[in-house]
């Protein structure tokens, strides 16, 4: 049995996918907030991973763990020594790259590394996996494309090589399964360092429009943000990034490649997958 937090998210929903496809027993762990289904053959465990004390049952029989440090929280220093208690053999951290080649506030990248210092030392056997920005954060352009041909942002130049959600599923799923080596820290990228502009561009092409990118004060994307109900949270972590990607792009790495043994996908990829979002 593999368990998974951060089932609803980005990650976790491919890395079900690919589980339940090939037949491998899965639990979900969900606060039920999901509008989604979850895919035939997922058991789903309700629960908040922020107070995980009602997670123990949960754990029987479980054999690997995927954690979200997002949806894990502060919980997770407990969710880790329930799980070495209960027998579980392997857990899997999403992590990202800023840990690596710093990005933004540091404050960002301090969580990633607490929850992965907390791995290493939960005598479980673990995979780090840093991922880069995910092609998936495009879909916070959606509704300006299906409005009209202009995105409006900050930091059009900031370029980084943006990663597909089946990648790093693929990678995910095999950690998982025991199939790579343990106590590794794998840096995923996409394959391609691409800019903002760049990437609106690619989208266009996968929707049959022209779009373009317009440059916005950083001021002004944050008070936008701020408008629309945003914790401050959110455009301090966008922003904070931007600024330091366009003066120095993002990692680019052929680690999905080594590990999965084809190409990594691409963004032009990405965008045709997700056409629909876009209204194309
Ligand atoms: N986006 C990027 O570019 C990027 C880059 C590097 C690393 N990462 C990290 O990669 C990990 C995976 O990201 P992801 O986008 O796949 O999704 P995620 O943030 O792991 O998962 C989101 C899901 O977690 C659940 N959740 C449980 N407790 C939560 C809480 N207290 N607050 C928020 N969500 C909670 C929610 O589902 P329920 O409502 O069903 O509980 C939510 O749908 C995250 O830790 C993220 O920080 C992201």
């Amino acid at each position: 049995m593999i368990l998974i937090t951060g089932a609803n998210g980005v990650v976790g929903r491919q890395v079900m996918n690919q589980l339940a496809q090939e037949g491998t027993a899965v639990t979900a762990v969900t606060r039920g907030n999901g509008e989604a289904p979850l895919p035939d053959g997922v058991a789903a465990v309700r629960g908040d991973l922020f107070h995980p004390e009602w997670i123990e049952a949960a754990l029987e029989g479980v054999e690997a763990l995927q954690i979200s440090p997002r949806a894990a929280g502060p919980g997770l220093g407990e969710l880790l020594r329930l799980a070495a208690e209960q027998g579980v053999r392997r857990a899997v951290l999403l992590s990202a790259t800023t840990v690596e080649y710093p990005a933004g506030e540091a404050r960002f990248a301090a969580q990633f590394e607490q929850a992965e210092e907390l791995v290493m030392r939960s005598g479980l056997d673990w995979t780090i996996l840093r991922l880069a920005d995910f092609a998936a954060n495009a879909l916070a352009w959606a509704p300006q494309i299906r409005a009209g041909d202009v995105v409006r942002g900050a930091y059009g130049r900031a370029a980084t090589s943006p990663i597909h959600e089946t990648d790093i599923a693929a990678v995910a799923v095999r950690a998982l399964r025991g199939s790579l080596r343990m106590k590794a820290v794998h840096t995923l990228t996409g394959p391609q360092s691409l800019d903002q502009v760049e990437k609106v561009r690619l989208i266009g092409a996968a929707t049959g429009r022209r779009l373009s990118f317009q440059e916005l004060p950083p001021e002004q994307v944050r008070q936008g943000m701020l408008a629309q109900g945003l914790p401050e949270e959110i455009p301090a972590r966008l922003l904070g990034s931007l600024a330091d990607y366009a003066d120095r792009p993002g990692p680019t790495t052929s680690t999905v490649e080594d590990l999965v043994g084809r190409p990594a996908l691409t963004f032009a990829d990405w965008a045709h997958d997700n056409a629909p979002a876009f209204g194309g």
